[in-house]
């Protein structure tokens, strides 16, 4: 794997589009269309873990975003969208910003994270597949993968991933 210089930092408000057009770029065609956009939508994500990577001349290489949402009334991180430019892929960007926003989440206190992807890719931050956590349809129930980020966090956390709106 090539090795990069990467600045990971907080996502700041001039930032937004740019990561918008990221993800455009990186996602298929009406990626709002996802089940999990319905859960973010009216819900402020959790500024502390939206994160830019940037290479030596500032160029954005990567971003991720985090949500709060319920489980079974439980508070957990819906972690996504993550994306890298494709020039980018490969070099370990997106593991960057994964290990960062595990680290940021433990020290703000979450206990928990899920996120929706696929499981050869996150299974090595720890993701596992999460059984009885169900997200609106339609997603893929070999997906929907989880995260405690304390000890047995996930132990009796089951049912429908809802909004907090609701
Ligand atoms: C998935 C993504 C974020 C990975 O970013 P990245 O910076 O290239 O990832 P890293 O460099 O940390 O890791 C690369 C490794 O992950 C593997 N990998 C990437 N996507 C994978 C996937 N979907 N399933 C399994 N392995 C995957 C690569 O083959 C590579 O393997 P290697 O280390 O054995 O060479 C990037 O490919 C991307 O933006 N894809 C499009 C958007 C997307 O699908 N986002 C995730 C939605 S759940």
């Amino acid at each position: 794997m090539q090795q990069t210089v990467m600045t990971l930092a907080k996502e700041t408000a001039d930032d937004w589009w740019e990561v918008e057009a990221l993800y455009d770029l990186c996602f298929a065609p009406g990626r709002s269309a996802l089940s999990s956009y319905r859960l973010r939508e009216g819900v402020d994500p959790i500024a502390p873990l939206c994160l830019t990577a940037r290479d030596a001349d500032g160029v954005l290489a990567g971003a991720v975003r985090n949500w709060p949402v319920r489980v079974g009334g439980q508070e957990s991180v819906l972690l996504g969208p993550i994306a890298v430019h494709p020039t980018r892929q490969g070099e370990g960007v997106a593991a960057l910003l994964m290990q960062r926003c595990l680290a940021e989440a433990r020290d703000l206190g979450w206990a928990r994270l899920m996120l929706v992807g696929d499981a050869p890719y996150y299974q090595r931050f720890g993701f596992e597949r999460l059984i009885d956590v169900i997200m609106p349809p339609p997603t893929n129930p070999d997906r929907v993968l989880g995260l405690a980020l304390t000890d047995a966090a996930w132990d009796g956390v089951t049912g429908t991933v809802t909004s907090l709106r609701d």
